[in-house]
């Protein structure tokens, strides 16, 4: 389920998106068109209308079989300010729990005419399976699933980055935390590294830091001071306490303690260095609430940067089958 064959999966024949499953075999150039078109969204709020026509009457569907604060209701407003008409399928009350299968569920919901699916699921590839079942003209987007990818996640933050740095070639970026289950840092350093950054460093303990980590591309530290010296952007990961099996940290207060961010230890990065987190947020566990709340954090941008990056996403993707001359 990985490489080459994501490439094939997520691009129609002119190299534009049909799905958007992974950052994995995208390019520079499309990246940066999803972050261009993202800049056009973002001017809605401050105008008297707030919704475009573009997604007018079609049928977009949030399939989620695992919790989510801000990427599902991200995802409904970004559909909704596109005027598509959006199903939320609450996976608890659905006949999925009546033994239905996710084949039967997905043809179901694909008679009522709808053409994009949102899915999150804990299983890494589930996105891959429901695209790859879907029917002709029918997208899908990852919206997370198991430790595997959270594209649209990396791209809310790309953007955030951009807004606050301009260009990409010169930057340092430190990922803090739990990589080793991090959908999040997964995608964040496949984007980054795509986009041309100097250097992506992975921060954290041995435990938390996949074997194979250099593999992606990245510097790993083990020590947050050396880890933060002289980055532009730093981004803490939640703890993931759902996926650990086992003993990988002493406690919650040691991890603090080690790589917990404060004020004091954000002084080894640059003194304009902004401060980001994909959320949820364990306070007092990643990162101490004066850095959380303070001037350099840009948290609560990333969170209002993903409708315009969401609303970019899915409007290209259902344009590619517009341009391909398929009925809207
Ligand atoms: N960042 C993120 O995926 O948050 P949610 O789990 O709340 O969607």
């Amino acid at each position: 389920m990985h490489g080459r064959q994501h490439h094939n999966i997520q691009l129609n024949e002119e190299g534009g998106l049909r799905h958007f499953l992974t950052i994995d075999g995208l390019g520079r150039d499309l990246l940066t068109r999803i972050l261009d078109t993202a800049e056009s969204f973002a001017t809605l709020p401050g105008r008297p209308v707030k919704k475009v026509p573009a997604l007018r009457g079609r049928i977009i569907t949030n399939l989620f079989f695992e919790n989510s604060t801000r990427t599902r209701t991200t995802f409904e407003l970004a559909a909704k300010r596109l005027s598509a008409d959006v199903l939320n399928f609450n996976v608890s009350t659905s006949a999925t729990s009546k033994g239905e299968t996710l084949l039967d569920t997905l043809r179901n919901i694909e008679a009522m005419h709808c053409e994009m699916f949102v899915v999150r699921h804990n299983e890494s590839g589930a996105a891959h399976f429901i695209a790859r079942h879907a029917a002709p003209g029918v997208s899908v987007i990852n919206a997370g699933d198991g430790r595997h990818a959270h594209p649209t996640q990396a791209m809310l933050d790309m953007f955030t980055i951009r807004k606050h740095k301009g260009d990409f070639t010169p930057l340092r970026v430190a990922i803090v935390g739990d990589i080793l289950h991090s959908r999040v840092a997964r995608s964040q350093i496949l984007a980054l590294n795509t986009l041309g950054v100097t250097e992506v460093r992975v921060v954290g303990p041995r435990t938390l830091i996949p074997t194979d980590a250099r593999a992606l591309g990245v510097h790993v530290y083990h020590d947050l001071d050396e880890g933060l010296r002289e980055v532009d952007v730093v981004i803490m990961l939640r703890l993931q306490k759902e996926r650990m099996a086992g003993a990988l940290l002493p406690s919650e207060e040691e991890y603090f303690r080690l790589y917990g961010l404060t004020n004091e230890r954000l002084e080894a990065a640059k003194p304009d260095a902004i401060v980001m987190h994909p959320g949820p947020m364990n306070r007092s566990v990643e990162m101490d609430s004066e850095v959380a709340d303070g001037p350099r954090s840009v948290i609560l941008q990333q969170v209002s940067y993903g409708i315009a990056v969401r609303m970019a996403i899915m409007s290209m993707c259902m344009q590619t089958f517009e341009a391909d001359g398929r009925p809207a």
